[in-house]
């Protein structure tokens, strides 16, 4: 059994992104780390920022966890903008964290997406499967999702089920 985390990068803590984890942390029991309620500055060049919450965060994540899930709704056809700050600062750990980012290498990476479209644009998925090539994490898998009338439509939680599979 891996141990899991799921970051939440939404700009609404309590969303449809937020409905699509719970659902997945109730199956495995992975916790939800929202980004929202950090405080996680823009990467800056001076590292001014560098007591904010982000390297408390990151160096905890790389020591208690095998699996990271990334879970954004999709923003004009991106990721949200609260997880791509998230990423940015990852570029910390290649210059002032290097242990932390060291101990990025090996750990899993898998990316759940949430939209009002049922079908993702093509390349959505490439700065998760760059970086986690990049940073020599090993990309596993993603899923894309919406909600229908306040719920998890059924086709979406069948491939939940089918992902929540590759994530334990
Ligand atoms: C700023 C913004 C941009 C959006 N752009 C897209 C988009 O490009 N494609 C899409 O399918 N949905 C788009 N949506 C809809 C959201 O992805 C969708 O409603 C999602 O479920 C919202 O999740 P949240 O409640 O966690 O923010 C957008 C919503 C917002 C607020």
């Amino acid at each position: 059994m891996k141990k899991g985390v799921i970051i939440l990068g939404s700009a609404n803590s309590n969303g449809e992104t937020r409905k699509i984890v719970s659902y997945i942390s109730d199956k495995t029991n992975y916790p939800i780390i929202d980004l929202k309620q950090k405080n996680i500055s823009e990467f800056d060049y001076e590292f001014k920022n560098r007591n904010d919450d982000f390297h408390p965060l990151i160096k905890e994540i790389v020591d208690t966890y095998d699996i990271i899930i990334f879970a954004t709704p999709v923003y004009w056809y991106s990721m949200s903008g609260i997880m791509k700050t998230f990423f940015d600062r990852i570029s910390d750990c290649l210059k002032i964290e290097k242990e932390t980012g060291r101990k990025l290498r090996g750990l899993e990476m898998a990316v759940v997406s949430c939209g009002s479209d049922k079908k993702l644009k093509n390349g959505f998925h490439m700065p998760f499967i760059e970086t986690a090539k990049y940073l020599g994490m090993n990309y596993v898998s993603d899923v894309h999702c919406w909600i229908e009338d306040n719920d998890i439509p059924i086709s979406v939680k069948n491939d939940l089920n089918e992902f929540v599979k590759s994530i334990q």
